[in-house]
């Protein structure tokens, strides 16, 4: 399929750098300068327009504070996770399930994730909502999902009936995700067009590979990326 002027870079575990068309750069889960998967010369980040966080795993937040304060950018999350944010002096833009924002040039629709959601805060877990996907629609027309960390749910079908998203990425690492198991059966729920495999490798537990996926989905294009690498 054509991207038509998006660029999607892989930044290691749920980390995405997207370039819009109209240029504008999208980070979906800043865990970047702690992320032992994010290649060197990605770390510094130079520009940031939206950032979208799913949920207040420090795999996921990790970096949010900082990158939101240094470049500004508008924040999305769920409210309890914004004012989380708020209070470490970060402005955000909160929404919640269901819900639709334009930003600049791309479309943000929060939707469920099967997950949970806390904050790391020194010695505290700190209540921060609920774990959550984001389909993102660009001014081409093309969508994206990506899931966040989640175990399969029926309601991906609702996700596919509604926003149809072209690009999957989905988690299958397995232990805190769904393992390629459940991940193909996610295929069979969304029948994208491309899956993109994520939260894998980081770590001992996570298992999961891409190829044990694409043995379970033969007819479905798997595209294994390598961190640091932009697909467009
Ligand atoms: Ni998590
Ligand atoms: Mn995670």
């Amino acid at each position: 399929m054509k991207l038509n002027g998006i660029k999607i870079t892989w930044l290691g575990h749920a980390t995405f750098r997207v370039e819009t068309p109209g240029g504008k750069t999208l980070l979906i889960d800043p865990w970047v300068m702690g992320n032992p998967k994010c290649p060197e010369k990605e770390k510094a980040i130079r520009t940031l327009d939206v950032m979208l966080i799913t949920h207040g795993h420090g795999d996921h937040i990790g970096d949010a504070v900082e990158l939101g304060k240094k470049h500004t950018p508008r924040v999305v999350g769920i409210p309890e996770l914004c004012h989380w944010l708020q209070k470490k002096g970060v402005e955000t833009a909160e929404m919640n399930k269901g819900g639709t924002q334009t930003l600049g040039d791309i479309k943000v629709t929060m939707v469920h994730a099967d997950h949970s959601c806390g904050i790391q805060d020194g010695e505290q877990m700190v209540y921060a909502g609920e774990a959550c996907g984001y389909v993102v629609e660009f001014d081409n027309g093309v969508k994206i999902y990506h899931a966040g960390d989640t175990n399969v749910f029926g309601d991906m079908t609702i996700i596919r009936e509604l926003y149809a998203p072209d690009i999957c990425m989905l988690p299958i690492g397995n232990h805190y995700t769904m393992s390629p198991r459940e991940a193909a059966y996610a295929c069979k729920l969304l029948e994208p067009k491309i899956v993109i495999p994520m939260h894998f490798g980081t770590f001992p537990v996570l298992t999961g590979t891409p190829k044990d996926l694409q043995r379970l989905v033969p007819d479905l294009e798997i595209r294994e990326m390598k961190p640091g690498e932009t697909i467009s």
